[in-house]
């Protein structure tokens, strides 16, 4: 498949904007003397067959200088500069477009980020992950879609099924491709070609993920866990001691596949009453819940969280001392009591409660609240008991939080109810006061 020429496939499988854009960017090239390609994961996902939006391309010359001519001519706006000659263009209609300067990338210390120099396609293709995400497409107008495949992508795509790295030292250098790795296998279904798997065990011996910023692994575990079917990989991670490598102690037990199938039939069903849940966020507690709560603590550092999700791991700690028994038990519980305990938690909380306590009174109870309970509200609001004449200050408050418990537990069902509790509530608070 060397020097094949697939503008067929891109005929068929792009949208028709991006073909457009493809083609232009391709004459645009031409015009300035250079070669452009569409390059890595949308030329995989293209012979896969996977939908694509986003489009990668590289230049043999300055990206963003490549990208600010493009956008004048198309009409488009240059959004930002990242790293080294690298622009992100949209075009209205058209979506996004990274414009890359080819490059290539020595890195002088494993785990750092590489030192880069402008350099040709094949060099830029060299410095990539797999080889399934090493191949090129040429957009110029006289040879558009001629394929690149100059490392066998094409095969192990197509024929194949496996990742390959493309150099010994590609998970030393770059570690995030351990994790990496992992993902694509899962997604596509493939195996680690047999001295990939080999290389890849040895960069977890080796403690190499050691050298990665907190915020590039969260970056992947986040992709991981944003997969359709997350389970697979992150039983790999555990299984293979990755998790492990990036905090001593970290493991998630096979047990824990359940909780992830019912993660994903819970959010299958839609956002609940109590609000629309991240599932990757889900399925991260799912991840962390069977750890102590010391491991808790350091894999929230190593990863650098930010404050939500260390906000979720502090509920869960607080679900588990606080909440968890009283789920649990075999007494009745008051729907007001129901209520009073499970609003104060998030929705990422809430579901996976019900999936890590699928079949007990602890995931019911959390789904009666959920579909039940959660927006529960009284026909007064605080205008309307100043209205009746309560003194406006804390007694609105207590009064108005005893109205949603009788309306909670069935005690009021009318406003006229309501207005009767009310003004009997407001009648022996001012007793009270009185005495
Ligand atoms: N790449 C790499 N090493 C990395 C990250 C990226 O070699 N650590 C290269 C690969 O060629 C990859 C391309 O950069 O195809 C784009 O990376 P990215 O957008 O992260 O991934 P995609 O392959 O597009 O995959 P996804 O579908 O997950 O976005």
């Amino acid at each position: 498949m060397h020097g094949t020429n697939i503008t067929m496939l891109l005929e068929s499988k792009l949208r028709g904007e991006s073909l457009q854009l493809l083609r232009k960017l391709g004459e645009l090239a031409d015009e300035r003397g250079v070669d452009a390609y569409v390059v890595g994961g949308v030329v995989r996902d293209l012979i896969l067959g996977v939908p694509t939006f986003d489009l990668d391309v590289v230049v043999e010359e300055r990206g963003e200088e490549f990208a600010e001519a493009a956008a004048v001519r198309l009409g488009g706006s240059v959004k930002a500069h990242t790293r080294f000659g690298t622009a992100i263009m949209g075009v209205p209609g058209s979506g996004k477009v990274d414009v890359a300067t080819a490059r290539s990338e020595v890195y002088e210390r494993p785990g750092a980020l590489p030192v880069v120099t402008p350099g040709r396609i094949e060099q830029d293709l060299e410095r990539r992950d797999f080889t399934i995400n090493s191949m090129a497409v040429k957009i110029n107008a006289g040879e558009f879609g001629r394929l690149l495949n100059l490392h066998g992508g094409y095969d192990d795509l197509t024929k194949r099924g496996v990742l390959r790295v493309l150099t010994e030292r590609s998970f030393e250098d770059d570690p995030t491709r351990i994790l990496r790795g992992v993902r694509f296998a899962a997604r596509f279904g493939f195996t680690l070609e047999a001295e990939t798997e080999q290389l890849l065990r040895q960069a977890v011996a080796e403690d190499r993920l050691t050298t990665v910023s907190g915020e590039r692994i969260a970056n992947e575990i986040v992709l991981i866990l944003g997969e359709p079917e997350p389970w697979a990989p992150v039983e790999r991670l555990a299984t293979w001691g990755i998790l492990d490598a990036i905090v001593a102690k970290w493991t998630v037990p096979p047990e824990a596949e359940a909780t992830f199938v019912e993660i994903g039939r819970l959010a299958s069903d839609g956002p609940a009453d109590g609000g629309e849940a991240e599932t990757w966020r889900v399925h991260f507690l799912a991840m962390l819940e069977p750890a102590d709560r010391s491991v808790r603590n350091m894999i929230v550092d190593r990863l650098n969280a930010g404050r939500r999700i260390r906000t979720l791991v502090l509920e869960l700690a607080r679900f588990e001392d606080e909440a968890r028994a009283l789920l649990a038990s075999d007494a009745r519980v008051r729907d007001s009591t129901l209520h009073r305990t499970l609003r104060r938690y998030s929705p990422e909380l809430l579901e996976f409660c019900r999936a890590r306590w699928r079949g007990t009174p602890v995931a019911e109870r959390v789904a009666r609240y959920v579909t039940e309970l959660a927006h529960a509200a009284t026909s007064l609001a605080g205008g309307d008991l100043v209205a009746l004449g309560v003194r406006q200050g804390p007694a609105v408050g207590e009064i108005l939080a005893k109205l949603l418990e009788a309306r909670i537990d069935g005690a009021v069902a009318s406003r006229e109810d309501e207005i009767a509790l009310a003004t009997k509530l407001a009648r022996e608070l001012d007793e009270g006061n009185k005495s």
